[in-house]
């Protein structure tokens, strides 16, 4: 096995399969510690998902079979790279979708193995709570709010590896619960940019819930959130154009305050356990990052509490794998890989400690 020496610079090459992004990019971490893409590839499948509503397992797999060696050409391609001056291949190994999972690990694995090069097996949770240090060379500690379409969550980052969650969802995810209010309304898939412009046109006057304001523990509750849009919705149906705008508005009104009070008191905990001098600062990963009532209503409560909101990018915000590259070349820097026989797993909590969380049909 190549051993790579601490603070030597690396070039990895990252692989993302744990949903329906099908994504490989070569990222450089210089002797100094800071990251530079060098190419980052995306391939969406949204088209091939949208008539069902969802992701659907077996075709997002298939799809990974069929787009990923393409993928990590191109990514070589746009880096001006060959294949052989990469010094560490990095892949997605969970949580996620786990057909599409093997297709990414079991393809990094073979890289790695021809290359001599070792493999990095990337937890795809770590690799959003690291994207900080690629896009704003943050220093840990930092609280990080990941809220994508499969996960919800507020976690202390301390280290690589080193994570405390704080808060999860009891039931749906955020972005999850975005795409089921905008399929209940008759809107497309994925639903948070279409409940987001019907929300621009809206009005937020129709009274919906809160779940979990206030309470000490900030996890989050939306699945409640969902049933009274939907009690709402039949209550106006047939619904007219300006009823779906007032509903989205409302909807997203109550997400950004839910999401506003559970990051607050995550705040409290953060500056709990770390103490008064520890880095201030949040954080958002995920797909609803991009939601814009979301960012203010954070931009306006970080202001209020003294922390410093870190909004990466939106192409490094959703699923991509310069992230994983970039979490690869991390763990390899502290003298970190896995063996070839490294598993793709469905799940893989971050903080393998965190008490459950009260509730039915937690996510991990
Ligand atoms: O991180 P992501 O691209 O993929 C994974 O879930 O891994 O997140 C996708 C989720 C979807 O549920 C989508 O509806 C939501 O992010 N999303 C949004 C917005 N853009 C994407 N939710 C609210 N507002 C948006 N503008
Ligand atoms: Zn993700």
């Amino acid at each position: 096995m190549v051993t790579t020496r601490q603070g030597a610079a690396l070039t990895v090459l990252g692989i993302e399969t744990s949903c329906d992004e099908t994504a490989a990019a070569i990222v450089r971490r210089t002797a100094d510690g800071r990251g530079e893409i060098l190419s980052s590839v995306v391939r969406s499948q949204l088209d091939l998902h949208a008539a069902y509503g969802g992701v659907v397992p077996e075709i997002a797999a298939r799809a990974h079979v069929e787009l990923l060696d393409a993928a990590i050409k191109q990514a070589l391609a746009e880096a001006d790279l060959r294949v052989d001056a990469i010094d560490a291949v990095a892949a997605a190994a969970g949580p996620g979708l786990v057909g599409g999972l093997i297709v990414g690990v079991t393809t990094g694995k073979a890289i790695a193995l021809g290359l001599g090069v070792p493999f990095i097996a990337v937890n795809h949770l770590e690799a959003h709570a690291l994207t900080a240090g690629l896009t704003d060379n943050l220093a840990f500690p930092y609280l990080l709010l990941l809220v994508s379409g499969g996960h919800t969550q507020l976690l202390i980052v301390k280290d690589v590896g080193a994570y405390e969650r704080l808060g999860t969802t009891l039931d749906d995810a955020l972005g999850e619960a975005f795409d089921k209010a905008a399929k209940l309304l008759g809107l497309g898939y994925p639903g948070g940019p279409e409940v987001e412009r019907e929300a621009a046109r809206g009005r937020a006057t129709v009274p919906l819930p809160r779940p979990m304001l206030g309470r000490p523990e900030p996890h989050f509750s939306l699945a409640g959130l969902k049933t009274a849009l939907r009690h709402e919705a039949q209550a106006r149906a047939p619904l007219g154009e300006q009823d779906i705008a007032d509903l989205c508005a409302s909807f997203q009104e109550a997400v950004a305050e839910i999401v506003a009070d559970r990051t607050a008191r995550a705040f409290d905990i953060y500056i709990e356990r770390l103490g008064p001098n520890a880095q201030q600062a949040l954080i958002v990963a995920g797909g609803v990052a991009a939601n814009q009532r979301l960012k203010a209503a954070l931009e306006e409560i970080a202001a209020i509490r003294g922390f410093r909101l870190v909004v990466p990018p939106p192409e490094l915000c959703t699923d991509n794998a310069a992230m994983i590259a970039w979490a690869g070349a991390m763990r390899r820097a502290r003298g970190l890989s896995d063996d070839l026989a490294a598993p793709a797993r469905a799940r893989w909590p971050l903080d393998p400690d965190a008490p459950p969380a009260l509730g039915a049909g937690v996510k991990a």
